[in-house]
């Protein structure tokens, strides 16, 4: 895994003045760093001559944040993005890790092709963890090499873009998964109910005479999936779940006490598809935009515990692809620079319940919390290593694609006024974004 840092011989840093929370809870204390790791937590702390000082007065500081849905499109798009671009946009969102997708081209479905990754992400202004396929070219038909990119330390699989049509297969790689130790997430999708739709199946794409992909599509997969993990203890998580009947399913498999887990994108928890009324090709998305009553299920999930993180699912499309008409436009928007001020506009839960939807439960499910070795989204104490992120949560800011650090444009969000920034993100020590300024 890519450590999206080289480690050298860093000024001391000390973070003056905020609101610690972490998933020990909150305390007004300053946070002092050396050589990328936290050295002292505590109030009135002074740091010494040279030192970087950054102000988080009125902020909260937090463990860096967590995406476990980044499409980096690198290899093969990189004229949507790079690594480069999107680990820069990752750090003006606020996160330090991101979980790259694999249906880049080739797909991250061998050795080589994860390794080439972790390359490209050497020194990158996010860590790079990747998500390996599930099966060869992500065709569905025959099972990738898990147990040797397992050993590259991938520990989420994913064929998103597609979820995994046979069930067959599904199981027979969850009992890999399981044998492994890894997690399966799944893009839920049944084609055979889903193909040929370009929107959500309902009053709107009636109205708009768009073919539509109905709920049901998403919802046989979560339920075949959950029987799957429950037949073999494999864990699966639920990738960008969008209808209330999948969030229901979820809710009662977990009751069961069934290893499956969730995230929601926040595009599905702040619009519907009504958006799409005027055919605009920016709220084209997959799964799609669902009715009012899915974006309440999905924000009564992060209210109730049912998802467990959001995942931005950012997926970069130039605009040559983008401005095509709705039904040849590719399907995805942009989500890095705008997840966490999205919740904090839109969802009704205190900061540390957001936090931990964004950092430390989303780092849990990527492996990649101190508990499995790894250094995000654990207690800010002495000895973690410092990946943070300092938050104005009353701040208020005008969403610009033209500001965006994306090579991509399409947010559609663009225009709307936001609370919650992000004010600096700090990478292994490093401060990599300073007053909302990205710094390389
Ligand atoms: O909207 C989407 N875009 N959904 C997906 O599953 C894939 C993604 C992409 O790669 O563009």
């Amino acid at each position: 895994m890519s450590e999206g840092h080289a480690m050298g011989t860093m000024p001391e840093l000390l973070i003056r003045g905020g609101t610690v929370i972490d998933r020990t809870g909150e305390r007004r204390a300053d946070v002092r760093v050396v050589d990328g790791t936290v050295v002292e937590v505590g109030k009135g702390l002074s740091a010494s001559a040279g030192a970087t000082e950054l102000d988080a007065g009125g902020c909260a500081v937090t463990p860096g944040l967590v995406d476990l849905h980044t499409h980096l499109r690198e290899p093969g798009r990189e004229e949507a993005e790079t690594v480069e671009s999107g680990t820069r946009a990752a750090a003006l969102g606020g996160f330090t890790a991101v979980v790259a997708m694999p249906n880049t081209d080739p797909p991250l479905d061998s050795a080589e092709s994860v390794r080439n990754v972790f390359a490209l992400a050497e020194g990158a202004m996010a860590q790079v963890a990747v998500a390996g396929a599930i099966t060869v070219g992500r065709a569905g038909e025959r099972l990738a090499p898990m147990a040797e990119l397992a050993a590259l330390g991938v520990r989420l699989f994913t064929d998103d873009g597609d979820g995994v049509q046979s069930a067959g297969l599904m199981l027979r790689a969850l009992q890999y998964a399981t044998g492994l130790g890894v997690t399966l997430g799944q893009h839920c999708e049944d084609r055979s109910l889903a193909a040929g739709g370009t929107m959500h199946e309902g009053a709107w794409s009636s109205r708009l005479g768009l073919p539509g992909m109905p709920s049901e599509a998403e919802e046989v997969m979560v339920a075949r999936d959950i029987a799957l993990s429950r037949a073999t203890g494999g864990r699966v998580h639920f990738l960008h779940l969008s209808t209330a009947g999948s969030i229901d399913l979820v809710r009662r498999a977990r009751a069961e006490g069934i290893p499956v887990t969730a995230e929601v994108a926040p595009h599905h928890f702040t619009l519907t598809d009504g958006c799409t009324s005027t055919y605009d090709p920016i709220f084209k998305v997959n799964p799609p935009l669902r009715t009012q009553s899915d974006v309440d299920a999905v924000k009564a999930a992060l209210m109730d515990g049912t998802a467990d993180a959001i995942a931005t699912d950012h997926a970069p499309h130039s605009p040559e692809l983008k401005d095509l008409p709705f039904d040849q436009a590719p399907p995805g928007m942009l989500g890095l620079e705008t997840a966490l001020a999205l919740a904090i506009t839109e969802l009704d839960l205190t900061l540390e319940r957001i936090v931990a939807l964004l950092s430390w439960q989303p780092a849990v499910i990527a492996g990649l919390d101190p508990d499995h070795g790894g250094c995000q989204g654990g207690p800010i104490a002495p000895g973690a290593v410092a990946n943070l992120c300092v938050i104005d949560p009353t701040a208020t800011w005008t969403v610009d694609p033209k500001s965006m650090a994306s090579r991509s444009r399409n947010t559609p969000y663009s225009g709307r006024t936001l609370t919650g920034r992000v004010r600096h993100t700090v990478l292994a020590g490093e401060p990599v974004v300073i007053d909302a300024e990205a710094q390389r």
